[in-house]
């Protein structure tokens, strides 16, 4: 499959999405890690896979077919599409052990670093005939103990209304959709956009097709992604989903929570408008 206006292949998001996780991972000094934890994690990883084959019998026609798989995975450069979907919400479940405040979810694929600096009532960067019906998103950012937070920054990004990311969809202008809202002195802010479309797994790639061959659904609920950050307080990754929206109940990432689901009100316009107040911990 190409890359067309409308359908952007598996292979482009998949690829583009290796590329800004490569991006990101050259901001982070390697740290190092002991010995004693590489065989602890790794050994039991492998005992899972070992218990695998043993409990289900796997042949050597499917060990071989999954080694085919694996090997396109890494191809298509899918890997960050694949692991954010299947395995970072256990990731994420372990770090919310130790935080307090505003609920996390996973961070996925399609963060994008440097936007633009917004102010605390913005509209995000769209089209001009941005489709979609419009959202204005309010609310206060506050500490553990109720102080407005001013100035911290709310790092949103979201699919559009056919559920593509810009920067990594070849139709979309890059920074569509995405923006760093800044709160006001009360730690307020007010931005305008156009309400997500559920996302779709690019079904045309190796993480499509195995989706496909458990017969398995592509979907995730629509959502909004959010770090909110701010100085001396501890950054919380986030989305938040919609009320009665299609696929909340079943996520295929498993990333939703129900404190993090949005309730909008439709206003007389046909305009939506929801209010969410975030909580962050000191650092
Ligand atoms: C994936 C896409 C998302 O939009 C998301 O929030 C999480 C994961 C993915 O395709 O891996
Ligand atoms: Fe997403």
């Amino acid at each position: 499959m190409t890359v067309t206006d409308q359908s952007p292949s598996a292979k482009g998001s998949g690829a583009s999405a290796t590329e800004a996780f490569r991006a990101s991972r050259s901001r982070h000094a390697d740290t190092g890690v002991s010995s004693e934890r590489v065989s602890t994690v790794v050994q039991a990883v492998l005992d899972g896979v070992h218990a695998a084959i043993r409990d289900h019998k796997v042949s050597y026609d499917e060990f071989q077919a999954a080694k085919q798989w694996l090997i396109e995975v890494g191809e298509g450069g899918e890997w960050p599409l694949f692991l954010d979907v299947f395995v970072e919400h256990t990731v994420e479940e372990v770090a919310a052990e130790s935080q307090h405040g505003t609920k996390g979810s996973i961070l996925g694929p399609y963060y994008l670093p440097d936007q633009p600096k917004l102010p605390s009532v913005a509209r995000l960067p769209m089209r001009p005939d941005e489709p979609g019906t419009p959202l204005v998103f309010t609310g206060q950012v506050r500490d553990l103990d109720g102080n407005p937070v001013a100035g911290a920054e709310l790092d949103i990004w979201h699919a559009d209304n056919d559920g593509y990311y810009s920067g990594f969809a070849p139709h979309l202008p890059d920074g569509n959709l995405r923006g760093v809202v800044v709160t006001d002195g009360e730690g307020r802010f007010e931005i305008s956009t156009v309400q997500p479309a559920p996302y779709q797994i690019p079904t045309d790639g190796p993480t499509g097709k195995l989706i496909t061959a458990a017969g398995w659904h592509p979907w995730r609920p629509a959502h909004l992604h959010l770090i909110v950050r701010a100085s001396g307080h501890r950054p919380i990754t986030t989305q938040l989903y919609f009320q009665g929206g299609e696929w909340l109940d079943s996520d295929v990432a498993k990333a939703t929570k129900p404190e993090l689901v949005l309730d909008p009100r439709e206003q007389p316009d046909g305009s939506l408008r929801s209010e969410y107040d975030f909580v962050l911990e000191r650092a």
